[in-house]
């Protein structure tokens, strides 16, 4: 078991072991003894593993009620929000009880921005179920829904109380999730972590507590020192401009991770054309990807990426921020106007 302490303003654990499910109670319970916890889960992992929570907290003394959505990005919205605000005030949870997000990266948006907005603000723990959640969306409190417009255009900033992330959860997720979670471990070795990129070679690796705890520690280094994005914690969004833009030409039919991949490989592939790397970093990112199954291109067109990424909303104004990688594990952010992407996507649509 590993327990990383995040330097937030307000700090908070990370706690990385196996079996933590079945003590939710024990660890909930030891932070807000005998309160009420709203656990929020989707009907997938909630079928899986909401007993074993529900009966643990019961078992520490708390009162645990649950509150189920139907699995899948598009509970993530305004609707599914608002019977979950209306649910936490028939539950009546006070100023003082727990919201608990059991499940991936959507129950932990919903959940967290639930949690931040009720009653202007109430505790929140992540219990994340899948490996994406684990190394990125449980940790740093960013949280938000969708709307009809965009992707998490409705969050906050609210940083959970405690995190705790029981490897043994991902024995039930199928490989297509898992390999999702696994670009995400292959980002962080981009970004600055040469040693992880090499070690992290197949599923059941990423999938590891010492891997996860390796990215959380990045993830908290990163997001403690810019706790609401403005400067450095951009360095997450390696491959993501690209990546988005994929995902949104697609019509979302290709998962956040594979568009993630293709994204990284692009503005690698363009980065060594341009001088800024090796070609040699490209190559390796290359062969990592396709090694777990993840692609490194797409067929479509590199003016409708560069449409599609202009209206995403980290790319409003004149500039748009890019990650660069200069070599394996070591990412810079370089501002420049925004028509020049489209001259990165031409350029890293070529193989190599
Ligand atoms: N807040 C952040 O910083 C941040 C960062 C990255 C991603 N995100 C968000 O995370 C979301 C994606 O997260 P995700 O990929 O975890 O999606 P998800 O929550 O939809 O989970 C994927 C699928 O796996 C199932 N599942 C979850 N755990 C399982 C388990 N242990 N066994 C079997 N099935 C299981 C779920 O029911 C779901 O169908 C996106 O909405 C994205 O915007 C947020
Ligand atoms: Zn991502």
């Amino acid at each position: 078991m590993h327990a990383i302490t995040v330097p937030a303003t307000r700090p908070y654990q990370v706690t990385i072991g196996r079996g933590l499910l079945s003590r939710a109670g024990e660890c909930i319970g030891q932070l807000f003894p005998r309160r009420s916890v709203a656990v929020v889960s989707d009907d997938t992992v909630f079928a899986l593993y909401g007993q074993t929570v529900m009966h643990s907290l019961e078992a520490s003394g708390c009162t645990p009620c649950s509150f189920v959505f139907e699995h899948g990005e598009a509970s993530k919205n305004l609707t599914t929000y608002s019977r979950l605000m209306e649910f936490l005030a028939r539950s009546r949870l006070t100023r003082a009880d727990v919201v608990a997000a059991l499940g991936g990266g959507v129950t932990g948006d919903l959940a967290g921005f639930a949690a931040a907005t009720y009653l202007r603000g109430i505790a929140a723990v992540q219990l994340p179920t899948t490996l994406l959640a684990a190394v990125d969306s449980s940790v740093g409190g960013k949280t938000a829904v969708n709307l009809p417009q965009g992707k998490n255009l409705a969050g906050a900033f609210h940083l959970p109380a405690a995190v705790f992330c029981d490897c043994a959860a991902f024995d039930s997720l199928p490989e297509h999730i898992v390999r999702d979670g696994c670009a995400e471990v292959l980002k962080y070795g981009m970004i600055c972590d040469a040693e992880l990129l090499r070690l992290a070679k197949t599923p059941d690796v990423c999938k590891s507590e010492a891997v996860i705890e390796r990215c959380v520690r990045i993830k908290s280094r990163i997001t403690a020192a810019d706790e609401h994005d403005t400067g450095q914690r951009q360095l997450l969004n390696f491959g993501h401009t690209i990546g988005h833009a994929i995902e949104a030409c697609s019509g979302f039919s290709c998962s956040h991770g594979q568009a993630v991949a293709a994204g990284m490989a692009y503005i690698t592939r363009a980065a060594a054309r341009m001088g800024l790397c090796r070609e040699e970093c490209a190559a390796e990112l290359e062969s990592t990807l396709r090694a777990f199954g993840l692609p490194v291109s797409t067929s479509i067109p590199a003016r409708a990426l560069f449409e599609a990424a202009l209206s995403d909303k980290k790319c409003t104004g004149q500039d748009i921020t890019l990650v660069l990688p200069q070599a394996v594990g070591q990412c810079v952010l370089k501002t420049m106007p925004s028509g020049c992407l489209l001259d990165f996507i031409k350029k890293g649509e070529q193989p190599l």
